[in-house]
């Protein structure tokens, strides 16, 4: 059974709001680390130190473009000094890998939101990490952390071909804890093989294309609830909206009501409203809208809340949520 705790990695449009936590970095070294995927070091102005992040945690970077971009630490979550990051060259993208790969050089300065984490690593007896490609991102600093804290850990890692699968030489040391698996080489991830049968105290955290995905989370369908972890490059395609009519927000906290008719977010909806909810990537990925749900029922649209968390009903990612219910009231 599956968490799907997800976020997409590159994700909002060019009208996304910057983030007022944002903070400006610069690219201090910008590297090939795969065909198609380069590493870019952010570093803080001289003397200040970065804010603390653990295994799983994004930032979002304000690009050149205009565009907001969200992406997995992939670096040393122990030097407040420098963030790491990776991006893959995605041809068919909007433009902000495009943006990275082209635009962006060695000097120049960014804004940076976050670090987020949606995507956390709990603790657990054994990990077995599953990535496909620039899937690897967010699970390299699990692996450094599993393997700090002398957990029992394998990670299965596929691409395309060799050349195409960043970081290989830092996961070299790690011996036969790591399965190299390129299509090229030895085909499809065999999945079962590496995941074994379904048994208690295992967590499963996978990070790829979604086709690798929907296959692990087919392959831990009877394992017990709650082992599987995924984060998604993109969205899920989510089902039509519980209600094609208006609804009414109560602002709790200024006691307003607005309308939020089928075309409005709700986001958009409390703006005009004049409250300003921070938010990044307008699409339910990466969980800067979090809002509290005081009363009614959300009719969530986000992809990065469990089952479970849906059912608490307690908050809302308000970019692309709606209701349920006739009246919600939101602490805001
Ligand atoms: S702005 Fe990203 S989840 Fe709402």
């Amino acid at each position: 059974m599956s968490d799907t705790q997800v976020f997409e990695t590159g994700s909002a449009g060019p009208a996304a709001r910057s983030d007022a936590e944002a903070t400006t970095l610069r690219v201090a070294a910008k590297r090939p680390r795969a065909d198609g995927v380069v590493e870019l070091e952010l570093v803080p102005p001289a003397g200040r130190r970065l804010r603390d992040w653990a295994p799983g945690a994004h930032i979002d970077l304000q690009l050149p473009n205009g565009m907001t971009r969200q992406y997995s630490l992939c670096g040393d979550r122990w030097d407040p000094h420098r963030y790491r990051v990776a991006v893959l060259r995605e041809p068919d993208g909007r433009g902000g890998s495009a943006a990275v790969h082209d635009e962006l050089a060695v000097g120049d300065e960014i804004g940076v939101g976050g670090p987020r984490n949606n995507f956390p690593l709990v603790p657990s007896e054994q990990y077995l990490f599953v990535a496909g490609g620039i899937g690897i991102t967010p699970l390299l600093p699990m692996v450094v952390q599993a393997d700090l804290l002398d957990a029992d850990w394998r990670l299965l890692y596929g691409g395309r071909s060799r050349s195409s699968m960043a970081f290989l030489d830092e996961l070299a040391g790690y011996g036969d804890r790591v399965v190299v698996a390129p299509q090229d080489e030895t085909g499809l991830l065999d999945l079962p093989g590496f995941l074994g049968r379904p048994r208690p105290g295992v967590r499963v955290y996978a990070c790829g294309p979604a086709p690798l995905l929907a296959a692990t989370e087919a392959a831990c369908a009877d394992w017990p609830e709650h082992t599987l972890r995924t984060e998604r490059f993109v969205a899920a395609e989510p089902a039509a909206p519980a209600r094609r009519t208006p609804f009414e927000i109560e602002l709790a906290r200024t006691g307003v009501t607005v309308q939020v008719t089928p075309e409005r977010t709700v986001l958009d909806a409390v703006a005009e409203a004049g409250v300003d909810v921070l938010s990044s990537c307008r699409r339910g990925v990466c969980g800067t809208c979090e809002t509290e749900v005081l009363a009614g029922e959300p009719d969530h649209r986000d992809a990065l809340l469990t089952d479970h968390e849906r059912q608490a009903g307690d908050c809302m990612f308000i970019c692309v949520s709606r209701s349920r219910s006739d009246r919600l009231v939101l602490d805001l």
